[in-house]
């Protein structure tokens, strides 16, 4: 079950952090995965790292906020390798650049513009730019990486954030709608608290995690390989919460 053989995903922002194990999760259920990321050395050293594990993968540099870029990229990625039947929208956070929170009070515009065009814009520009070609082919997996903070409320100073996670996954919901007759599944993993944060947080925050850890690699990857597998076409427009029952319900 939830073989990816002959299967092509385009992961954003996988050239680091958590999309890393996406990506090898991906792999090893035999997808050829393109590794995304802003940083063109980030996405080259994961993809030949994915190679000389014997996995399938190939690297396309490029900056989800920058719509044309976007366009240009996946029309090269599907030219050169084939079409693409998966997309993780998994870049996000600040967008490459140190993510501290801040009180909304302080906020600068163009820091919360910011936050927008990452979490937000940026997943509608991938999609656009591959909808149309899953559509043709009457298959699709689109998958956008949420956070616990765009489904509640918390006093941890991440509103701009928040609100544009919660933006990036209505948008999937409605999207699920139109395209579910087209063969394309289009779901959201809200994600709780992971091992990348500081240690200092993570001591404070696991006394609020009912399953007593912070969330690995793996349990997105995990979630990923689901939603992205034949076996899940009958799953789209969901929520699959995946924080270690932070946020039950
Ligand atoms: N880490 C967490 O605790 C956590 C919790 C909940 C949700 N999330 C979400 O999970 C996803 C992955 O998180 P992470 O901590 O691995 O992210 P990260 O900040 O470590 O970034 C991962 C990669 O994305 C790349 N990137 C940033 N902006 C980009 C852009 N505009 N275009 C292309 N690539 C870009 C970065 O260069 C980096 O290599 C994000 O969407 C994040 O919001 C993370």
């Amino acid at each position: 079950m939830f073989r990816l053989d002959g299967k092509i995903a385009l992961i954003t922002g996988s050239g680091g952090g958590l999309g890393v194990g996406v990506a090898r999760a991906l792999c090893s259920q035999g997808a050829h995965v393109v590794i995304n990321d802003l940083n063109p050395e980030l996405a080259e050293q994961t993809s030949t790292m994915l190679c000389a594990e014997g996995f399938a993968s190939s690297a396309a540099p490029f900056d989800v906020t920058q719509r044309g870029a976007v366009k240009e990229s996946v029309a090269r990625i599907e030219r050169d390798t084939g079409p693409i039947g998966i997309l993780v929208n998994n870049a996000g956070n600040a967008g490459g650049q140190k993510y501290t929170p801040t009180p909304f009070v302080d906020m600068p515009p163009d820091l919360w513009e910011r936050f927008i065009a990452v979490n937000m814009t940026g997943v509608m520009n991938c999609t656009q730019a591959v909808i149309g070609g899953m559509s043709a082919r009457g298959y699709g997996r689109v998958i956008t990486v949420s956070s616990t903070a765009g489904r509640v409320g918390k006093s941890i100073n991440v509103s701009v954030y928040g609100a544009a996670k919660a933006g990036a996954a209505h948008f999937m919901r409605h999207l699920s709608q139109e395209v579910a007759k087209d063969g394309i599944t289009a779901n959201v993993i809200s994600l709780g608290f992971m091992n990348t944060m500081s240690e200092g947080f993570a001591h404070k925050i696991i006394a609020q995690i009912p399953a007593g850890r912070v969330g690995m690699p793996e349990d997105l990857a995990a979630a990923t390989v689901y939603l992205a597998s034949d076996e899940a076409a009958w799953v789209t427009g969901a929520t699959l919460v995946v924080d270690g029952g932070y946020t039950p319900f």
